[in-house]
């Protein structure tokens, strides 16, 4: 996601320094950037210098660093230790006047805040995947935060071409509190034997006019975020209907964590979505649709 969110900030005319820790996240995330302006250019929606001028605007940093920013969004694993831990080095490295703002599915902004010393200057900024083309960015002001620092994110996103929606920081926030439960449910119907994989997608594609069904679009967002959110919602409200499916568990437990490793739900070693072998000890009822 940081990716797709350098592309639209860049595309809307502003430097970014793009930060990760792994050289090979950054290579992936470029080359994801350069696949989306050239089919821009094929379609006539950018010219040549227009996608060079994006590019250029982007400039890959590898290695952490004082950062002179005016405006960061974190975008690490949904792992609130991890956050804690880059939001501490944020509050360090980038000038005290800078906005940080976490992309997070369902951690705490209040908590994220917390352990900087500018929590007024803290908001969740919450992209939807795939970044350059969904509308949303769901604002989430902890209990802290200011409304300077809501404005400028608020100013941010709509420059950035998006639509913001302001939610208040609970866990899951509006988005992920609702449609992940939708997705596990989806897991615990198959776990049930109630339908298989292609059934449960076809109902909520064909019948609730859903672009992507529930497994199909658990495996793009990625079951190890997905059970992560989950166990957020479930402790967050201590509520036994967060709980994540012992299936989903498992599959995360197999590496099973969808498009980007090859497999979830679906196949997706080929590169493209193909029905998967059923795993040992899933009730499949098989059929059951047809
Ligand atoms: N990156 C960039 N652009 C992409 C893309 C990608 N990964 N996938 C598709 N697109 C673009 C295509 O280039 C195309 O653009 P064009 O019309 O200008 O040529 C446009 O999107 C439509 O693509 P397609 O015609 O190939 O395919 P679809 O019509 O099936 O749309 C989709 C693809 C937009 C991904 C659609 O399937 C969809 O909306 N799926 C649901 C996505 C969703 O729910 N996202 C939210 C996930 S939850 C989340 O992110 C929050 C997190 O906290 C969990």
């Amino acid at each position: 996601m940081g990716g797709g969110i350098a592309q639209v900030a860049a595309a809307a005319g502003d430097e970014v320094l793009l930060h990760d820790v792994n050289q090979q996240f950054i290579d992936r995330g470029l080359r994801t950037i350069e696949k989306n302006l050239a089919r821009s250019v094929e379609k006539g929606r950018l010219t040549e210098e227009q996608r060079g001028n994006i590019i250029a605007r982007i400039d890959a940093r590898p290695k952490w660093e004082d950062f002179d920013v005016e405006f960061a969004v974190e975008a690490a694993s949904e792992n609130v230790e991890v956050k804690l831990d880059l939001f501490r080095r944020m509050d360090t490295d980038t000038p005290p006047t800078a906005i940080l703002a976490s992309n997070t599915s369902s951690i705490s902004i209040t908590r994220i805040g917390a352990v900087t010393s500018r929590p007024a200057q803290v908001i969740g900024m919450h992209f939807f995947n795939p970044v350059p083309v969904m509308k949303l960015v769901e604002l989430i002001r902890g209990l802290a935060t200011s409304q300077p620092t809501f404005d400028a994110a608020h100013a941010l996103a709509i420059r950035y071409g998006k639509v913001p929606v302001a939610a208040n920081d609970f866990p899951g926030f509006i988005s992920n509190r609702i449609l992940c439960p939708m997705l596990n449910e989806a897991v615990f119907a198959l776990y049930e034997g109630v339908g298989t994989v292609e059934s449960i997608d076809a109902v909520m594609k064909l019948g609730m006019n859903h672009p992507m069904g529930p497994f199909e679009l658990a495996d793009f967002v990625g079951l190890d975020t997905l059970l992560a959110i989950m166990e957020v919602l479930y402790e967050g409200y201590g509520d036994s209907k967060y709980r994540a499916c012992p299936l989903l568990r498992n599959y995360v437990a197999a590496g099973w964590v969808g498009r980007k490793a090859g497999r979830g739900f679906y196949d997706w070693s080929s590169g493209t979505m193909q029905p998967a072998s059923p795993p040992n000890g899933a009730v499949h009822a098989a059929g059951a649709a047809r």
